[in-house]
């Protein structure tokens, strides 16, 4: 409402087209994942934050009282993209690895050399909560002017109590989602997996838990293995926390079933993932999030994207925004990387990153569509297609983003 009253109102119209993912369900799978509805000549009337109507031109009602409008010719709309995996929550950064890396080092052995995950460790522990909530806000707006909307972040730089209930605050006031990924990796003053457990289930998570809405574990060789998955998943469910794991990334340790008997929201990565695997997804109420650009930027092999919307999983795409392995915040680029690389259409991909992504965030009621009742976040696209998001490699296809209602970043 205004300060008299009245309804806040915005009117975007005559927009080349506008695409919205098909229907109400989520997660889409299979066929339906592909289903966009597209509407050339286009108006979104929005009312309170929230979408009032969408329709054609020809069919736009008069609209009594105030109205502020927008003019969206030679724009595209398209649901505000939803990330719904990123490690925003960092300090510091990683060129002199990715230069190392550009010249033949491997993520893994940097990793195992005490670089790595490690390095960004020591770098985030050495600021403040003032630093990380810039740094949070910072990447936000990076964020948004690549049309994402709505971004989960995960802690997992700290390690510690302060800096882990440092970073999950400074995503939750910079607008996150905050996931606590208080099994990132064994930070140097713990001898072993287990010890760093028994420290981080019994000091930081009955804070985090309070903080954060889901948890995440890095299940792989090397980190921490299936039965110390389970042990600091099943501790943080009884704590109310939504599961998430890092599964399959390297090599396949059990993560999948371990997603599937705990009933995780998602399982994230899949670069490792058999057909025994795909099968066992399908099958199942969890969610694949698949990272292309960490899979392109490592130069690993691309997850078996294509078999697993084939076989009827639940797939969803996400950048994986992170200094070391994917430091890329465009989900338009993701979008190009899934056409391209996972063989994904465009009109699967959008889904992927708009009701699929909000379905892993527990926000598919809110975001992810472009229908009456829906926040009104909004991906304008300056292209006569709305394909032109993943055609458009590496492009400025992103005009700006309406959030809540609000025209923001229109350049
Ligand atoms: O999703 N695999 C584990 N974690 C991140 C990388 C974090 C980093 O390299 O800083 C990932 O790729
Ligand atoms: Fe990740």
């Amino acid at each position: 409402m205004t300060a008299d009253g009245g309804r806040r109102r915005l009117l975007i119209r005559d927009l080349a087209q506008l695409a919205t993912p098909a229907g109400r369900h989520s997660p889409l799978r299979g066929g339906d994942l592909g289903r966009v509805d597209v509407i050339d000549d286009a108006y979104v009337l929005c009312e309170d934050g929230d979408i009032a109507a969408v329709g054609q031109m020809r069919d736009l009602a008069p609209i009594a009282g105030d109205v502020n409008e927008l003019d969206g010719r030679d724009l595209c709309a398209v649901p505000g993209l939803v990330d719904c995996h990123t490690h925003a929550c960092f300090l510091g950064d990683r060129v002199e690895e990715f230069a190392l890396r550009a010249a033949g080092a491997s993520y893994e052995e940097l990793h195992a050399a005490g670089g790595g995950i490690m390095s960004t460790v020591r770098s985030t522990r050495a600021g403040s909560q003032d630093d990380l909530l810039e740094a949070v806000r910072r990447h936000r707006d990076w964020m948004l002017r690549a049309g994402t909307t709505t971004f989960e972040c995960k802690s997992g730089y700290g390690l510690d109590r302060e800096t882990e209930l440092a970073s999950l605050r400074s995503i939750r006031e910079g607008g996150g989602i905050a996931t606590w990924l208080g099994a990132h990796a064994v930070p140097p003053e713990f001898d072993d997996a287990d010890r760093y457990l028994d420290f981080t289930l019994g000091e930081v998570l009955p804070d985090a838990a309070t903080i954060a809405q889901a948890a995440d574990v890095f299940l792989e060789d090397g980190t921490f293995d299936a039965a110390q998955a389970r042990r600091y998943l099943e501790a943080c469910a009884e704590r109310g926390l939504a599961l998430r794991i890092h599964g399959d990334q390297f090599t396949e340790q059990g993560a999948v079933p371990l997603a599937v008997e705990l009933g995780a929201r998602s399982i994230d990565h899949l670069e490792a993932t058999g057909a025994g695997g795909v099968r066992t997804l399908a099958a199942s109420d969890v969610t694949a999030v698949l990272l292309p650009a960490s899979a392109l930027f490592l130069g690993r092999p691309m997850p078996p994207a294509r078999e697993l919307v084939d076989a009827g999983a639940a797939v969803a795409i996400a950048t994986d925004f992170n200094p070391g392995s994917a430091f890329c915040e465009s989900l338009p680029l993701v979008c190009s990387l899934a056409a391209t690389q996972l063989h994904l259409t465009p009109a699967e991909a959008l889904c992927a990153c708009t009701v699929n992504a909000a379905h892993v965030l527990g926000l598919a009621s809110a975001t992810g569509r472009l229908a009456p009742g829906f926040r009104a976040d909004l991906t304008l696209i300056s292209a006569p297609d709305w394909r032109y998001f993943a055609y458009h490699l590496g492009g400025a296809v992103v005009a700006g983003v309406v959030l809540g209602g609000e025209v923001r970043e229109l350049g």
